[in-house]
């Protein structure tokens, strides 16, 4: 019988010769291929090899696998995101993919605004740079852990904030477990979790759940009215939360345009209410130049987070690595910034840093896993990037993040 990984649709296998790179010998049947099996092509689980010839497709066993990897519980989140995110190996905003592709007027799922342009740019604005590799120079473990705004993190990595499981993830959780997987997973790793507000659960829940973990996480509110931010910024100090974020950029969200749910942009005197109007240390998202930098670090805020969004708000734009640098060199240092867009591996967090940001922050990734698979699954992804960070530090002569510069990259 021959059989056709159903994820990748590229992958083949023939029962009667076997496969000698997967160590299964000629004849061996799909039923007896090991739980640990991975598609060589995507990495997907042994129940999305389907029959081809003419049989109906095997049909999923029902005991769970012994092995529950990080491509298990992506495979988990590829089933529940069916339609909407294809969970591929590189997230990318390929225009080839599920996510990709204009939605007149639907909600954008897990893909770009417009024609995704923005999204894909932050892939290949990122992909431009590569990194030096220097080896003759005596082994140290790197040190990578960091105190942010007075926490202490095992590494200079975090989640990005995200929300809107019904409109984004297919209705495929409770949108509080999903902000708990992302808030549990990332503590257990030992980093600070985030989470942002949608337009589809009660504008407190994000900070209500943080609340529900004493406090550990960060809450990212949509910018909207001023009084209603006040108000949500009086509940996340009462919560005692690490810090309070807000994205800017969630001024251009598709989802918020209702009359009750109404975002806008804020102004220089806005962001300085805000910062003065609490205790706990502001964070604002979405900036992408220089001059937005400025005014985040006058308003008194205590991290600049440069970022557009994932490219869900403002087609045609720059993407991260475009204007990180510049963003960087103008903040020297003032407040720490935070860094996200397209980063998906250890590597591409070094390479962020290398850049000028202080943390970077991963997004889709840890939602696809999170929806297969809650806390462990995000905590597993972090533990991935880890290992991936710690060995391209090793391998860029870098043996602490003071070392992590753009003397390490090169620009193609
Ligand atoms: C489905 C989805 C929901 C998101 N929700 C929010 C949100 O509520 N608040 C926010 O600040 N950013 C939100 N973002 C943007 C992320 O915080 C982050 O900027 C972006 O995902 C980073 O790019 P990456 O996904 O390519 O890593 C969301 C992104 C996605 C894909």
């Amino acid at each position: 019988m021959i059989y056709m990984c159903m994820n990748c649709k590229v992958f083949v296998y023939d029962e009667e010769r076997g496969d000698t790179k997967l160590n299964l010998a000629p004849g061996t049947r799909v039923g007896d291929i090991p739980d640990s099996y991975r598609c060589p092509v995507c990495g997907a689980i042994k129940c999305c090899l389907h029959q081809l010839d003419g049989g109906s497709a095997p049909q999923r066993e029902d005991q769970e696998p012994a092995l529950k990897d990080l491509n298990y519980y992506r495979a988990r989140g590829r089933e529940k995101l069916a339609g909407l995110c294809g969970v591929y190996p590189v997230c990318n905003g390929d225009p080839e993919h599920t996510c990709a592709g204009q939605k007149y007027g639907a909600p954008i799922g897990m893909g770009g605004a417009g024609q995704g342009k923005n999204f894909e740019a932050n892939y290949k604005a990122l992909a431009e740079y590569r990194l030096k590799m220097k080896m003759v120079k005596p082994h140290r473990q790197p040190e990578m852990s960091i105190s942010f705004l007075g926490w202490d993190i095992k590494a200079p990595v975090m989640g990005a904030p995200l929300s809107g499981v019904k409109h984004s993830m297919n209705d495929a959780m409770a949108e509080e477990d999903f902000y708990w997987g992302l808030l549990k997973g990332a503590e257990e790793f030992g980093t600070i979790g985030t989470v942002g507000t949608t337009s589809s659960a009660p504008k407190d829940l994000g900070v209500t759940t943080v609340g529900k973990n004493n406090g550990y996480g960060i809450p990212f509110f949509k910018p909207m009215s001023q009084k209603q931010l006040l108000e949500l910024f009086q509940l996340a100090e009462k919560l005692d939360v690490i810090a309070i974020g807000v994205d800017l950029g969630g001024a251009g969200s598709t989802y918020w345009d209702h009359s009750d749910k109404s975002v806008y942009r804020k102004g220089e005197d806005d962001l300085k209410e805000l910062v003065d109007s609490t205790d706990k240390p502001v964070i604002f998202k979405d900036i992408m130049s220089t001059e937005d930098a400025v005014k985040v670090v006058d308003s008194g805020a205590s991290a600049c987070y440069v970022s557009n969004h994932g490219g869900r708000v403002l087609d045609y734009g720059l993407g991260v690595a475009e204007v990180l640098p510049d963003i960087a060199e103008e903040i020297n240092g003032k407040v720490p910034v935070l860094a996200d867009g397209t980063v998906r591996t250890g590597f591409d967090v070094l390479k962020v840093l290398a850049l000028g940001a202080d943390i970077a922050l991963i997004g889709r990734p840890l939602l696809q896993v999170c929806v297969g698979g809650g806390a462990e699954a995000v905590k597993m992804y972090f533990d991935y990037v880890l290992a991936d960070f710690t060995r391209a530090m090793i391998l860029t002569g870098c043996d602490t993040l003071r070392e992590v510069d753009m003397d390490i990259l090169d620009k193609i």
